[in-house]
């Protein structure tokens, strides 16, 4: 017998270390007394990225927003720049905060990235870059966009926001494009309460991103340029050092989780999971989208997403609306229909997942949703394997 969820499950939470480690942290602080600009915790989670990420082109900030915006005002970006309507807003608002004009064009329907060929079709004499998202961790087409940057003469940058942890080949996803920046908001698998990353080919940049992070200051007594205030505090390194110590854990039980969801699910009729990823990605398994197909489930995405309410388990359509249908955003130039990206939309759900949900809730969770589909709304009536014949992984 299945009922609804006593305490609500929401599509995240966020992952805490054990309270004593944090306050034997906080106690350090304290003897520091130093807050802010470059702290000694700081310059200790620069390094242990640095070796994470096999690079010391890397720098913290207090976001990735303003990582973002920073990172396309230090690399001189202006003009148009390709992007993806299917992400979360601030990918295009970086643009827009540089005055650079987005131009939207279509993803492919399997992970849901930029489709290299609608890429090539929007390149115009004013097209100085192309800004591809990892969404949902998925990495982009990278042979394919690295060719036609390489071509065009165009510079790659990457909102690898929901990427921490996803390796190619071996290599960490940061290893492809001019840049990628990474998101630490707590809403992702791994966070610094808020932060952000930017990790970058050329090694000139850090300077620049540094002086840009702190107003411009060179020394005490120089402003080289007019910069803002994005720097990282020391509880945020603080709270990305120790969270950092769990990524392995935290990933792994992310791994079960998902393949419990994919076992489950994978013969519902309506719903579609994406394809298995190519044996040469290790991924993080930061989220689980399903799309939804009225006909075949029954019941459309948004009335899924309303009646799992009622069971208190808290999805999110995300990402849905997609940022050129924001008000702020509809007179932008649009290269194409964006089918693929409009039927997406609407049918995507993204379910919970995060490393402190336990297995039967999962199971739970798809014995409602099957449960939904096939008319059963009486809460008892659910035949579906138990989760002790899932192979997890
Ligand atoms: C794809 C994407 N880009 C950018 C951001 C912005 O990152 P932040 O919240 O750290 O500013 C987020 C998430 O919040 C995101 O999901």
């Amino acid at each position: 017998m299945i009922k609804p969820f006593e305490k609500p499950i929401y599509v995240t939470r966020p992952f805490l270390p054990p309270l004593e480690e944090f306050s034997r942290g906080l106690e350090e602080i304290w003897g520091n007394r130093w807050l802010t600009n470059n702290g000694p915790i700081l310059k200790r989670f620069t390094q242990e990225l640095s070796n994470l990420f096999d690079t010391n082109n890397l720098c913290l900030f207090n976001n990735g927003t303003l990582a973002l915006q920073i990172a396309l005002q230090g690399m001189g970006i202006s003009g148009e720049v390709i992007t993806t309507p299917y992400s979360f807003v601030a990918t295009t608002h970086a643009l827009f905060w540089n005055k650079i004009r987005p131009i939207f064009v279509d993803i492919e329907p399997e992970f849901y990235t930029l489709d290299p060929k609608k890429v090539e079709e929007a390149i115009t004499p004013w097209t100085t870059a192309i800004l591809a998202v990892h969404v949902y961790g998925h990495p982009c087409k990278l042979e394919a966009l690295a060719d036609i940057a390489e071509r065009h003469k165009l510079r790659l940058i990457y909102d690898a926001a929901h990427a921490f942890g996803v390796r190619v080949d071996h290599k960490p996803i940061s290893h492809f494009g001019d840049l990628s920046m990474f998101s630490f908001h707590s809403t992702k698998l791994f966070h610094s309460i808020e932060g952000g990353m930017l990790i970058f080919r050329e090694v000139g940049l850090k300077g620049l991103f540094d002086y840009l992070k702190n107003f411009g200051f060179k020394s005490e007594v120089e402003v080289v340029m007019p910069g803002t205030n994005a720097k990282m505090n020391e509880m945020q390194a603080l709270m990305g050092i120790q969270v950092l110590k769990y990524l392995n854990e935290m990933i792994l039980k992310r791994a079960k989780i998902t393949n419990i969801y994919r076992a489950r699910l994978k013969e519902v009729p309506g719903i579609r999971l994406v394809p298995m990823l190519s044996p040469d990605i290790e991924y993080n398994y930061a989220y689980m989208p399903i799309e939804v197909d009225e006909k075949e489930f029954g019941m459309n995405r948004d009335a899924l997403y309303e009646r799992l309410k009622e069971w208190n388990v808290h999805t999110r359509r995300y990402f849905y609306p997609l940022i050129c249908d924001y008000s702020c955003y509809r007179s932008i130039s649009i290269n194409g229909d964006l089918p693929v990206a409009r039927r997406v939309a609407d049918h995507i759900l993204t379910l919970p997942i995060y490393d402190s949900l336990e297995l039967f809730d999962v199971d739970a969770i798809c014995d409602i949703i099957i449960s939904l589909h096939q008319g059963k709304r009486s809460k008892t009536q659910v035949t579906v394997p138990p989760t002790e014949l899932v192979k997890i992984v």
